[in-house]
């Protein structure tokens, strides 16, 4: 075996963002920058001789040569053992799943989540610590600070592996195993909902439409709903994972996920509608009618978990992202358990997590998760929700509008401002934060303002503090607005506008969501100027 040690000058670009690196593929593409970052993750695992590494993908353009050069870079570092997903694929849960079952010091992902694929889509590479999660900003720091030192990288000089064939073969010293990337998560989601109740569910009748969005669940999906839980065949649609995902945004929400939700608001509409994204860890929940916010999702199975046998116990708490609804905090409130708000990222749950603090959280952004794992997870929330479906006998709308009845309605939309110029992002953000201390008091249209500030957050597990992660403003008529920059983005900035309303009046249950909402949007936008300083008199894409 021979082992090349390759001289290159670094890359000073190679920064992990909320979710790993996250660039177009072209740039991926540069002689050595693959290299590079994955050595630069490796050389910040501690302890990584002999140990064991999880390594697989989304699927998508680059996904099957990235895997080759890391096993070849991972096999010159001394790892002891991969565990690689078939045809390199593992969903991004699964590969979390894959980590801690097999004890593993961590895994390599490949995804750039939702965004689009294809040559001239976006590629990502993120590392996932031993607990399953994503790596802590203090890791990702050191990543970039090895990144930019690195003067270059060692790699085994051998021919490509079949990653098609079950089974263990050796690369230099190395133990390459390629796994079914379905079976240990199939088991992991056995041991936490009734698959004998969904069965007994779909056997009687029950229809629904899953799509995977030509992304990674399809086989997760497949597997799981028409296999071992008996749902008719061709309930899962776009089930076969596309290099391009068939060149659509795999991001499950009204907008790119636009067939399922016009069959699921349709007369046509099966029982259940949802929806994950391109590395499986997002969900989109429609119910015949309705669709079902991520945050309601959250509350809604917050308030039901205690029905599947995973959660049979009750849970310890509920966390959820600042920008998402206040729907869970009601429940956690009836239930007399602690809610906790994070920053922005799935990262953020994770000392919760490991500390037993919190059993499920969630973000507005179709991320809704458990202490199974240290990852959203798409496929999960939908099985926990088929579950509560199975066990309570109700109709999916009508557990929503129970939930409504019961807690109140949290009304919701985000408003994004794409590929903005990022002067002028930043320049709003900074021109919102000087405002900070002068708004409490002020009127804006009817709403007066309670409280403004730019969130920070103090992790209560390890103490470390993270600031600036996004200007809320809170208005006494129970409304809030939050305005952040996006931190996965590929090209110039985006601006994201959370805004929400509380109802808790019968009557104003029901009522549409644009008239609720219409007066926080204007003074949303109006008070941080988005038009004048972005040019842009119009979100680009409302969820
Ligand atoms: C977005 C979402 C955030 C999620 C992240 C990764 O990040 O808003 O909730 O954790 O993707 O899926 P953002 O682009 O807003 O930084
Ligand atoms: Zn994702």
């Amino acid at each position: 075996m021979v082992v090349k040690d390759v001289t290159t000058a670094p890359f000073l670009d190679q920064k992990p963002g909320t979710s790993g690196l996250r660039k177009k593929v072209p740039i991926f593409q540069q002689p050595h920058y693959v290299e590079t970052f994955v050595q630069a993750i490796l050389d910040t695992v501690p302890g990584h001789e002999g140990a064991t590494l999880v390594l697989g993908g989304d699927g998508r353009f680059l996904n099957r040569e990235v895997v080759q050069t890391t096993l070849k870079i991972a096999a010159a570092n001394d790892f002891g053992r991969v565990l690689v997903g078939q045809g390199g694929l593992l969903s991004t849960p699964a590969a979390s799943c894959v980590i801690r079952k097999h004890g593993a010091v961590g895994g390599i992902v490949l995804s750039a989540s939702h965004n689009p694929g294809g040559p001239n889509g976006d590629f990502g590479i993120k590392f996932n610590a031993a607990n399953g999660g994503p790596a802590p900003e203090s890791v990702t720091e050191a990543i970039y600070a090895r990144s930019k030192a690195l003067d270059g990288y060692r790699i085994l000089d051998v021919p490509d592996l079949d990653l098609d064939t079950i089974g263990t073969t050796q690369l230099g010293d190395m133990s390459v195993t390629v796994i079914d990337p379905v079976a240990d998560y199939l088991d992991l989601m056995r041991s936490l909902v009734d698959f004998d109740a969904i069965a007994r569910l779909f056997a009687s009748g029950f229809r629904m439409r899953f799509d995977a969005m030509s992304a990674v669940t399809g086989p997760y999906a497949k597997a799981i709903l028409e296999g071992a839980l008996g749902a008719p065949a061709g309930t899962v649609v776009n089930a076969v994972p596309l290099p391009d995902f068939g060149g659509h945004h795999p991001d499950p929400n009204p907008v790119h996920a636009a067939d399922l939700y016009a069959l699921m608001l349709g007369p046509d509409a099966p029982d259940f509608g949802a929806a994950s994204d391109g590395d499986g860890d997002r969900n989109m929940i429609v119910a015949p009618g309705l669709f079902v916010t991520p945050s309601d999702s959250l509350a809604i199975l917050a308030a039901h978990a205690h029905r599947a046998p995973g959660y049979a116990r009750g849970l310890s708490g509920i966390a959820r992202s600042m920008p998402t609804s206040r729907a869970a905090d009601r429940v956690a409130a009836s239930l007399e358990i602690p809610a906790y708000e994070t920053p922005t990222g799935w990262k953020f749950f994770g000392n919760l997590l490991d500390a037993g603090l919190i059993t499920l959280c969630g973000e507005e952004s179709a991320g809704t998760g458990s202490d199974h794992v240290r990852e959203k997870d798409g496929l999960w929330a939908v099985l926990l929700w088929l579950n509560v479906l199975a066990a309570t006998g109700s109709r999916a709308d009508a557990l929503v509008r129970a939930h409504w009845a019961e807690f109140g309605r949290d009304f919701y939309t985000r408003h994004d401002y794409e590929e903005i110029d990022s002067d002028a992002a930043q320049a709003l953000m900074a021109a919102l934060r000087d405002r900070l201390p002068a708004l409490p008091g002020q009127h804006f249209r009817g709403l007066t303002v309670e409280s403004a500030d730019d969130f920070r957050y103090v992790d209560p597990v390890d103490g470390s503090i993270t600031e600036r992660q996004g200007v809320r403003i809170v208005f006494a008529e129970d409304a809030r607005v939050v305005y952040r920059l996006s931190g996965t983005g590929t090209a110039g900035a985006t601006l994201r506008v959370y805004i929400e309303r509380y109802e808790s009046a019968p009557e104003r249950l029901e009522l549409p969501i644009a008239e609720v909402l219409a007066p926080v949007v204007a003074v949303a936008e109006s008070l941080a100027d988005i038009a004048a300083i972005t040019g842009r008199t119009e979100p680009s894409v409302i969820t």
